[in-house]
Parts: structure tokens; sequence; C-alpha cells
């Protein structure tokens, strides 16, 4: 038991020095004049190492565009991004990205799947399979890793989809919504997975998500967004003991008073999205709900 606990340690102590990211007066929009929008002005962050931390904004801030942004995918108008120091100029193997849509292979097999990464940078040993075979079975895949991802369920193929991502080992996971679309019951069962293996590998991760309880939830701070044009209204700790149940949150005074507090940074943000009357129709509804949480 007490040699389980060094070792844990030891990995938190490890990890916690990779993956700090600096986000510093980024800009960026689309199309050109008439057409040009802007989507990020003036955003400015940092994610601590070893933390999780989550985004959470109204839908159409730019959330995505700043994931593609940090994934390499798309170059800044403006700005810089860092991971420990460093430039992002393009994809790397330092930052992964896991998305709302599957990115499985239809045509290979799980645990071919899971190695992809790794197999596509020629890098697969026995270590490599060997873990993948590990954080399968950890996640309850193990009966399928010879099988195709057509015989998973949606709530299977995130979770392989994570192991696919987990055992590239990056400096920096990315999650953009990646269990939208799931039925409730299954959602909450890959937010506890989820929440779980971060705690026992603590790498630094930054979660999108729309859903005030799964940021609540999962997040070690929570950056609240504002509309778009997209930058950061509010940055606030969760400094709620893990692990966390949605029973749990529910009676615990302190979280009660965070959801409050992200609640209104959030509705007051999507509120502008609302124009003329149907804005004031909107406010009223926000303050009767603001009512039923104190
Ligand atoms: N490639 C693109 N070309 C033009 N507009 C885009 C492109 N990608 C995103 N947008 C626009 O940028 C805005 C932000 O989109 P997105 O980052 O996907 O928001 P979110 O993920 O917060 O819902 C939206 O208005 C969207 O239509
Ligand atoms: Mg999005």
């Amino acid at each position: 038991m007490t040699n389980h606990v060094e070792t844990q340690d030891a990995s938190v102590a490890g990890e916690a020095t990779r993956g700090f990211t600096e986000i510093l007066a980024l800009y960026h929009g689309f199309g050109r004049g008439a057409q040009r929008i802007e989507v990020i002005e003036n955003c400015e962050f940092k994610l601590k190492p070893g933390k999780l931390t989550v985004m959470i904004g109204p839908s159409g801030c730019g959330k995505s565009t700043l994931a593609k942004l940090l994934a390499g995918y798309l170059h800044p108008d403006e700005g810089s991004l860092l991971i420990d120091g460093r430039h992002i100029a393009g994809p790397g193997k330092d930052r992964l990205m896991v998305f709302q849509e599957s990115a499985l292979f239809p045509w290979m097999v799980n645990e071919e799947n899971a190695l992809y990464g790794l197999l596509a940078s020629g890098q697969v040993g026995a270590g490599a399979r060997q873990r993948v075979t590990a954080l399968m079975d950890r996640v309850g895949l193990g009966r399928f890793r010879h099988k195709y991802p057509g015989a998973l369920s949606g709530g299977m193929q995130r979770r392989l989809e994570m192991v696919r991502a987990l055992v590239n080992e990056p400096a920096l996971f990315i999650l953009d919504e990646p269990f939208r679309g799931l039925d409730a019951m299954t959602r909450t069962l890959m937010q506890e997975h989820f929440a779980q293996m971060f705690e026992e590998g603590r790498r630094t991760a930054l979660f999108i998500t729309t859903d005030i309880d799964e940021a609540l939830l999962l997040a070690d701070e929570i950056l609240v967004m504002s509309s778009r044009p997209m930058k950061v209204t509010r940055r606030i700790t969760v400094d709620v003991p893990r692990p966390r149940t949605v029973a749990g949150m529910i009676k615990d005074e302190r979280m009660k008073h965070i959801k409050v507090a992200v609640t209104k940074a959030l509705y007051s943000e999507a509120i502008k999205a609302f124009d003329g009357s149907s804005r004031a129709v909107a406010a009223a509804g926000f303050e009767k709900f603001l009512d039923t949480t104190q």
C-alpha cells in the first residue's frame, strides 16, 4: 500500500513539470472584408502544469478555434502560444486533442487504433503495447482489443480515444467537448472515468465544455470565456477535494457558491447573444433562475 502511494507521488511530481502553457495577447479571426469575423480578441491565460483547467463559454464563442490554435492546426493572426517556453509552430506530439467527433479508423482493430499515434511515428515497442493493454483493461475495453470500433458503443469509442491520447504521454492534453452527444448516464460515467484517469496521471489538461456541472466535477480551475470575440472573463479556482461525485456536489456548500459564481459569469455572457426585447426576456428569466440558486 505504502509503495503504491509513493509511486503515484513520484509520477505526480514528474508530470507536474510538463505542459506549462502560456497564451499571450492572442487575436484570431476568419474571412476578409465584409465577411470578416473576429473570434478571439486579446485573450490571455496560463495553464498550470499538472492541473485540469476547464474552459467554459457560450456556444460559438471561439473555444474550438482556440483548441485548434493550441493543437497547431491554425496559426494565430497575432499573439503567442507557448508550451514549456517553446512557441507552438504546428502540430506536435507534445499536444494531443480529443474531439467530440470520433477520430477512430473503422478498418483498424481497436488495439491498432489506440497505437496509431505511435505507429505513425515508428515508436511501437513492447512497452507501448503493454501500456495500451493496461489502459484498455483499465477503462473496460480489454475484451475488445481485437474487435473493430464499429463493435463499440459511443461511450466506449470515447474511452478508446482517450487511451490513444494517453498512451502518447502528451505534455498537454486538449479535450474539446469530448462527451457531447452522449446520453446523460454514459456521460456521467465518462466524467468519472476521466477524473480517475486524470488523478492517476496528473497530466496538464485543458477540457472544453458548455456544461456547468461537468466543469465543477472535473476542474481544478475554471476559465469562463466571453461571447465572441472571446477572451477570459473570470478565472475561478475549484478548491474542493477529489474524488468528487454528483451527489456530493449537491450537498457541498463551497461547491454551491462556486456554481453560482460560474453560472452568473456564464449567463451574463450568453445573454449578449440575444438582442432587443428578447434580451430583456432572457435577462428576467436569468434573474429568476439566480433566485432559486441562492
Ligand atoms: N474555418 C472557419 N471559417 C470561418 N469561420 C469559422 C471557422 N471556424 C470557426 N468559425 C466561426 O468562428 C466562431 C467560433 O467558432 P468555434 O471556435 O467553433 O466556437 P465554439 O467551439 O466556442 O462553439 C463561429 O462563429 C464559427 O462559425
Ligand atoms: Mg466547439
